[in-house]
């Protein structure tokens, strides 16, 4: 048996700033597995259309401009970037001008299909951690392990707030950064094309009152039981 087969994949959704990335890439690092962070992908796409000043109402516009898309990520001095075509976009990709028009952007089906094919040929080799929206419901409908992470929206303005002043970006109010995550998740849950849902088989964690290390116990263990089912399942089967 080959030892990749006792990977499994694990979806991490939900809500805008609720810890899925804290939570998703803690998870791979302990379980020594990729961490992909799907949004990253969407707030690329959306800073090209941005710099490059695509009008997303045309869709001839829209398919070109994925053509010249290229999105990779490096690991650098233990931190995740994220790469558009070669330049690092990790700090441009999290400003204010980006999470205001990246859910707008993450409606449109053709910029989904782009991004899920990407998604889907990563996760090929299981052995992956992916967070979004839309990854127990369509990117990985097949995962092993679905979590779908709520927390009280003054506890995720917060987290949110701190994780931007941890970037140096320290320019934005409470209430700028509340009203972007309240207008992204009524986007993001209402879109035609994969709306953000629980999947049937999701297990729902409310951080709220959790603390990081906490919660990464919950889903460890949660995950373990998972892995260790599987071990026993094939040595059962040779
Ligand atoms: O701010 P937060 O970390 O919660 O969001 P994100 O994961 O960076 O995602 C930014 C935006 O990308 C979301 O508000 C969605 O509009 C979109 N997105 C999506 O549509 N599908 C995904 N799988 C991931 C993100």
């Amino acid at each position: 048996m080959n030892d990749l087969n006792n990977n499994i994949t694990i979806a991490v959704d939900g809500f805008a700033a609720c810890g899925k990335s804290t939570l998703a890439k803690a998870l791979a690092k302990e379980l020594g597995y990729i961490y992909i962070d799907s949004g990253a992908m969407y707030r690329a796409v959306t800073l090209y259309f941005l710099d490059n000043s695509i009008d997303i109402e045309d869709d001839l516009s829209v398919a070109s401009a994925l053509e010249q898309i290229r999105i990779t990520f490096r690991n650098i001095d233990g931190n995740n970037h994220t790469f558009l075509n070669e330049k690092d976009v990790e700090n441009e990709i999290r400003a204010m001008r980006v999470s205001d028009f990246v859910s707008p952007v993450s409606t449109i089906s053709s910029v989904r299909r782009f991004l899920v094919a990407c998604q889907k040929e990563m996760g090929k080799q299981k052995g992956i951690v992916m967070d979004g929206r839309d990854i127990g419901t369509v990117v990985f409908p097949d995962a092993e392990l679905k979590l779908f992470m709520t927390a009280s929206p003054e506890v995720r303005t917060k987290r949110r707030l701190l994780e931007l002043e941890s970037k140096g970006i320290s320019d934005y109010s409470f209430e700028q950064v509340q009203k972007n995550l309240t207008e992204r998740d009524r986007i993001d849950s209402t879109r035609s094309d994969s709306p953000l849902r629980k999947a049937d088989d999701a297990i729902v964690i409310d951080n709220s009152a959790l603390s990081t290390a906490e919660q990464l116990m919950l889903a460890l263990t949660l995950a373990n039981e998972i892995i260790e089912k599987k071990n026993i399942r094939e040595s059962v089967n040779g």
